[in-house]
């Protein structure tokens, strides 16, 4: 059987809308032209394919059947193209990112690993706190946002992909470094060093305290988490991070994690979007990468002491 495409692209337009006529508006083709193809088709498959009934055609059972393979056999092309037009937009597309401030931790390696599997792709980072991503997310800004919760009153897809264990940090010097199980309420009068208001870490933590009716004293906020682990290092007061955030001051033991009841604070990172959003193929693929692999690139210092704590 040699059949053509063309023959079954101008057969499915007959069939759908059995008319001659109409098919060849549709195809911008002359009438005769579609008659022919036709011909060929039903010479091909050796079975007539249309009959006419008055002034109507209709579809032969052959012709039923072949109008099935017909429309797999156009739809599979249609697939195979999207695929390859998909390929094409990975590998050259543009991917604008935008994560919390913490998260720029380990983001950069992630882009640096995604960048070496996908080298013609533009990337652009964009790093601040929650509030600012909230408001990016709210005006459709970034291909995907890396955040530490999903925001509110913004409606978003949201994927978690990896853990964020919050927890406190002193100077190794400090007193309460030996110390095991430190109730939180013995940091009722502690100063602690904090991020800005609008920071995810920050509003966590404020609410850990909260629940746990702990006062959460705040003597100094900074608005990077390198200045805050400088400060505690310096003796300024103690803090509360990410454990993302000190994985080299923990390596060289210049900070310790405190053993202190119901911390870490677990929370998670997501990789989020609006609601609706159409991912460009750049943008899909960061975030396949990001939800599949990026626990094979990012270390956590596995010295939080505790497996379990308040999920945030
Ligand atoms: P941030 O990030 O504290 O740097 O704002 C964490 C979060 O998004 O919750």
């Amino acid at each position: 059987m040699h059949l053509t495409l063309r023959q079954i692209e101008v057969f499915n337009a007959v069939a759908r809308l059995q008319n001659y006529t109409r098919a060849a508006e549709h195809l911008h083709m002359s009438q005769p032209a579609v008659s022919m193809q036709i011909k060929q088709l039903e010479e091909g498959v050796g079975l007539p394919l249309f009959e006419q009934v008055g002034k109507k055609i209709h579809l032969t059972d052959a012709g039923k059947l072949m109008y099935g393979y017909g429309r797999n056999i156009v739809s599979l092309l249609d697939e195979a193209d999207e695929v390859f037009e998909a390929i094409k937009g990975v590998e050259r597309g543009a991917l604008s990112i935008s994560v919390a401030t913490t998260a720029s931790h380990f983001a950069t390696r992630l882009l640096a690993e995604f960048s070496k599997q996908h080298s013609g792709i533009t990337i652009s980072l964009d790093i601040t706190n929650r509030e600012a991503l909230q408001r990016q997310l709210e005006h459709n800004e970034p291909d995907l946002v890396i955040m530490g919760q999903p925001p509110e009153g913004v409606e978003v897809d949201a994927a978690a992909f990896m853990e964020n264990p919050l927890v406190m940090i002193a100077p190794a010097s400090h007193p309460l470094v030996s110390q095991t199980a430190i109730p939180l309420s013995h940091f009722a009068q502690e100063n602690f060093v904090v991020r800005e208001h609008g920071s995810g870490t920050r509003s966590a933590i404020q609410r850990f305290f909260d629940e746990h009716n702990v006062p959460f004293n705040t003597a100094i906020e900074m608005t990077s988490n390198e200045a805050i682990k400088q400060a505690v290092e310096a003796g300024l007061g103690l803090g509360i991070v990410s454990i993302h955030t000190i994985e080299l001051e923990l390596e060289t033991g210049r900070l310790k994690i405190l053993d202190v009841e119901d911390l870490p604070v677990l929370r998670n990172w997501y990789v989020i979007q609006r609601k609706g959003k159409r991912l460009s193929p750049a943008a899909e693929a960061f975030k396949t990468f990001v939800l599949e692999q990026a626990e094979r690139f990012i270390r956590l210092p596995g010295s939080s002491g505790k497996e379990r704590g308040a999920r945030r």
